[in-house]
């Protein structure tokens, strides 16, 4: 893995963040909510700690301006590389709702749209039994999944900077009744067959003063843009359902972890022993579509309730159905999350080529990046988005809109900024 790095003396960070923010919600508030959703953990603004320990990592926000003060970086155009999540809607999405809003349709899930989803799961990932729950977040997917297949006295194992443990407020506790989410070590962000062995061996099994692992969750590609092979994680599932643990991943990014290792989604699915997946597809061109995917009718049986109770059977289940079969069919979310990789590769390549070091490999769409904070700040004041990590470490994330162009573009201001 590629380490080498530019980083200098550190100066202090912040939050970047240009654009002015269009909702009601203030920018400062804004960016704090964004960077956390996406479980990014800003450091602290130059003075920050003059403002004591409580504002440090909070108040991280650039001068405040007006919502239309021209840009800071003389009016050039901005180069989108901040998430996955800034995208729009990819264009056969859009057409698929158009083509959804004829007439009426029977609501929360009897319409045609949804049958023919079902089926279409069943056909993608090669399972006559997979039932398919759509929900409107990654974050709802993910905790109903997880509250359907763990009891309230159980403990989910996951690797130690999953999403589910670290950005979403604890929702995978609060659906599953308090149960416990618990992380487990691995280099490279992934969980190692040792470091799940030496998780269950710290377990104290059947005591009811501890909670009893009873699920084991992937996040597929991990939140630093690593990826487990297939066969990594038919290792770890074999030995998670040797302990009799259900096993579920997290898909938010599914899709490009597909295209990244070149496998059949049943592949990185159910035939490596995972039971449930959280199937991403708004990060990667939907528009607040998300599913649950269920290949354990147990599970399924129960997310019918959950799903309802937690507000996630929407009357108009159509357009998000109609979303997500237009998703799958064609192979038209690999030929997206394939474009938002060659983008990662083709700038991978490039910032490689000047001498620029990553933390992870472009494998899939997300680079982390080491640069010192002044090439940081050249290259937001040339127009580039983007997140700081930590000091000395920028996040690139690449969407299925990113264009060569745009690559190009990042990788002149690269050049600039480390001249
Ligand atoms: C790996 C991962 N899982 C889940 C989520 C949650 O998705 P949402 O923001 O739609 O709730 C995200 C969002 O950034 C994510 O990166």
């Amino acid at each position: 893995m590629a380490f080498r790095s530019r980083s200098g003396p550190h100066a202090a960070n912040r939050m970047h963040c240009r654009d002015r923010e269009r909702s009601g919600v203030s920018g400062k508030l804004a960016r704090r909510r964004r960077a956390d959703q996406e479980g990014l953990r800003p450091v602290p603004h130059p003075g920050a700690g003059d403002r004591g320990p409580a504002a440090a990592g909070r108040s991280l926000a650039p001068p405040r301006q007006g919502r239309h003060a021209a840009p800071q970086n003389g009016g050039m155009a901005h180069i989108e590389l901040r998430s996955d999540n800034t995208a729009g809607v990819a264009p056969e999405i859009l057409a698929a709702i158009v083509a959804a809003n004829t007439g009426t349709a029977i609501a929360y899930g009897g319409d045609a749209w949804t049958a023919r989803l079902q089926e279409t799961v069943r056909t993608v990932f090669e399972h006559p039994g997979a039932r398919v729950f759509p929900v409107t977040s990654g974050t709802a997917a993910n905790a109903l999944a997880l509250s359907a297949m763990c009891p309230p006295w159980g403990a989910v194992l996951c690797h130690e900077t999953a999403h589910i443990l670290n950005s979403e407020a604890a929702a995978t506790s609060m659906m599953g009744g308090g149960l416990l989410l618990r992380g487990v070590a691995g280099d490279d962000h992934r969980m190692q067959p040792a470091t799940l062995a030496e998780a269950f061996a710290a377990t104290r099994w059947g005591d009811n003063h501890h909670s009893q692992p009873r699920v084991l969750s992937f996040t597929q590609p991990t939140d630093m843009g690593t990826i487990y092979r297939v066969d990594e994680l038919g290792a770890l599932t074999s030995a998670a359902r040797g302990q009799g643990l259900r096993v579920h991943l997290d898909g938010a990014r599914i899709a490009n972890a597909i295209v990244a290792l070149g496998c059949r989604p049943a592949d990185m699915t159910w035939r490596a022993g995972i039971d449930v997946v959280s199937l991403g597809a708004t990060k990667n061109g939907a528009l607040s579509a998300e599913a649950i995917v269920s290949f354990d009718d147990a599970v399924s049986d129960e997310l019918v309730y959950r799903t309802k109770r937690a507000g996630h059977v929407t009357s108009k289940m159509r357009f998000q159905s109609a979303q997500l079969d237009a998703y799958l069919t064609d192979d038209l979310w690999l030929r997206l999350a394939a474009r938002s990789n060659a983008r990662m590769r083709q700038l991978g390549d490039g910032l490689r080529a000047l001498g620029v070091g990553f933390l992870n490999r472009p494998d899939v769409n997300m680079l982390f990046v080491q640069v010192d904070d002044t090439v940081a700040t050249a290259l937001e004041r040339a127009g580039l988005l983007f997140y700081r990590i930590r000091p000395g470490v920028i996040r690139l994330v690449t969407g299925w809109q990113t264009t060569e162009d745009d690559i190009d573009r990042a990788l002149a201001a690269f050049a600039h900024a480390l001249r």
